[in-house]
């Protein structure tokens, strides 16, 4: 048994060549559910913990390349203290037990976003789990951890200015493949899919730059409540959206 549940070798309805190949989700909606169920709002974010496992596992088996998931965004710090203090909590016993399960899965993991923003301890575990993954051949999964889209192009801006005081980069030739090589996603395709649960309407700082392109799918069920078969709806109204990139 892996740290994501036990291999199926489960295969999506979607012919391979109409698969995204880079989904980004946004796990919203699990303060609600725990309200619905008058449990703290901790106890959501520990279902929503279990449905990360559940979909992560089954977009590795059925071919994604890359998952790009919002775990705690640049902005979440404005949470109470113990909503905080408790988020922290889970994320040190998934990456914990990660680090123990993940030898058997061939999935990648990576964590975009700030990670000076966390506790030595996390951010240990954090580039354990990258150095010890790094090497595999699966899908990439990216956590979105301490993340804000305009951070993340703020500290490309700077990246980018600085090789160019320094005479490394001409200015007349930055363009957005240099946008998009000073992003944490440097080198990973943009987003074919990017699903929000929970019903909202916004984008919430994630993949501003990457997501020019993308289709959105937004889905009514809470991301505890959300299974497999709510990935393949997605997967299925993605399948027949008609994308132009801007052209006829
Ligand atoms: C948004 O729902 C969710 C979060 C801010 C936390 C998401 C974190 C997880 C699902 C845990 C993932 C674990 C790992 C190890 C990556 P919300 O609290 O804003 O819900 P609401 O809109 O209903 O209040």
């Amino acid at each position: 048994m892996s740290f994501f549940g036990k291999k199926k070798n489960k295969v999506s309805k979607i012919t391979p060549d109409l698969l995204p190949k880079h989904i980004g989700i946004i796990m919203d909606g699990n303060g609600r559910w725990a309200k619905k169920r008058g449990l703290p709002r901790s106890a959501g974010h520990t279902a929503g913990a279990k449905t990360f496992r559940k979909i992560t596992r089954y977009c590795s088996d059925i071919g994604i390349k890359y998952l790009t998931v919002y775990a705690f965004s640049t902005e979440n710090w404005r949470r109470p203290s113990d909503e905080v203090a408790a988020l922290m909590k889970l994320f040190k016993s998934y990456l914990e037990e990660a680090l123990s399960d993940f030898k058997d899965d061939s999935i990648v993991v990576r964590f975009i976003g700030d990670k000076s923003g966390f506790d030595d301890n996390l951010r240990q575990l954090m580039t354990e789990n990258e150095q010890s993954s790094k090497n595999r051949n699966g899908m990439v999964l990216n956590i979105a951890m301490n993340y804000g889209s305009r951070d993340e192009i703020v500290r490309a801006v700077k990246s980018i200015c600085s090789k160019a005081e320094k005479g490394e980069i001409k200015i007349s030739e930055i363009d957005d493949n240099t946008i998009s090589e000073h992003l944490y996603t440097a080198g990973q395709p943009d987003p074919d899919l990017i699903i929000r649960p929970s019903g909202e309407y916004r984008i919430s700082n994630f993949l501003l730059w990457q997501s020019a392109y993308t289709e959105f799918v937004i889905m009514d069920k809470l991301w505890p409540d959300f299974q497999t078969s709510d990935l393949d709806e997605a997967l299925n109204i993605y399948s027949n959206r008609n994308r132009r990139y801007g052209g006829i």
